[in-house]
């Protein structure tokens, strides 16, 4: 392997763990963990929350498509194994949906925050938790996808 692959592929590898390692602590540790909060209190902290970890999702989205593109074009491109057109397509479906998250249904949270609306923000975050689980078992079948291209 050359080293622009190997180089690449670390990069790679790097933007998949901070996105899918950072959702799963998101839904499964903080979530849980805040729920019993007050709406006064716990809204305000998702959107804290949400401003730090969708900077560094964005960062993570575009490593992972340069890298992704990049590495695909070494590994045959069109041609390339049927898993990593797979990777391709659901990683795309994940990052849409990271961009709804972002820019349709996060900027809902900060107007519900200002105006102290909380039915609406929670509301929100509801919606954020759902798409959130969608990317996690996308994320996670997409991690098989390329593991299973190894053996194409
Ligand atoms: C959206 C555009 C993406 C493209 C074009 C792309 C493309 C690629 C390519 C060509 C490889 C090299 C395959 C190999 O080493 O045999 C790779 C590796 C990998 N990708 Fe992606 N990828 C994308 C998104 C994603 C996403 C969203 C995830 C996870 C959620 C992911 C997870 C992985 C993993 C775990 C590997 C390592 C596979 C291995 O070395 O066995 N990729 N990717």
């Amino acid at each position: 392997m050359n080293k622009a692959i190997e180089v690449a592929l670390f990069l790679h590898l790097l933007g998949v763990a901070v996105w899918i390692g950072g959702m799963i602590f998101a839904h499964f540790c903080l979530r849980p963990a805040i729920a019993d909060l007050s709406p006064q209190l716990r809204l305000p902290l998702w959107e804290s929350v949400f401003a730090r970890f969708f900077n560094w999702v964005a960062a993570s989205v575009l490593v992972i498509l340069l890298t992704g593109g990049f590495l695909l074009t070494q590994f045959g491109g069109t041609h390339a194994a049927l898993p990593l057109h797979a990777m391709t397509g659901l990683g795309i479906v994940m990052m849409l949906i990271f961009g709804h998250i972002r820019f349709g249904v996060f900027p809902k949270i900060r107007r519900a925050v200002q105006s102290q609306n909380w039915p609406d923000g929670a509301r929100a975050v509801g919606t954020i938790r759902r798409l959130v689980l969608v990317n996690i078992v996308l994320g996670v079948v997409t991690v098989g996808a390329a593991v299973l291209s190894r053996g194409f």
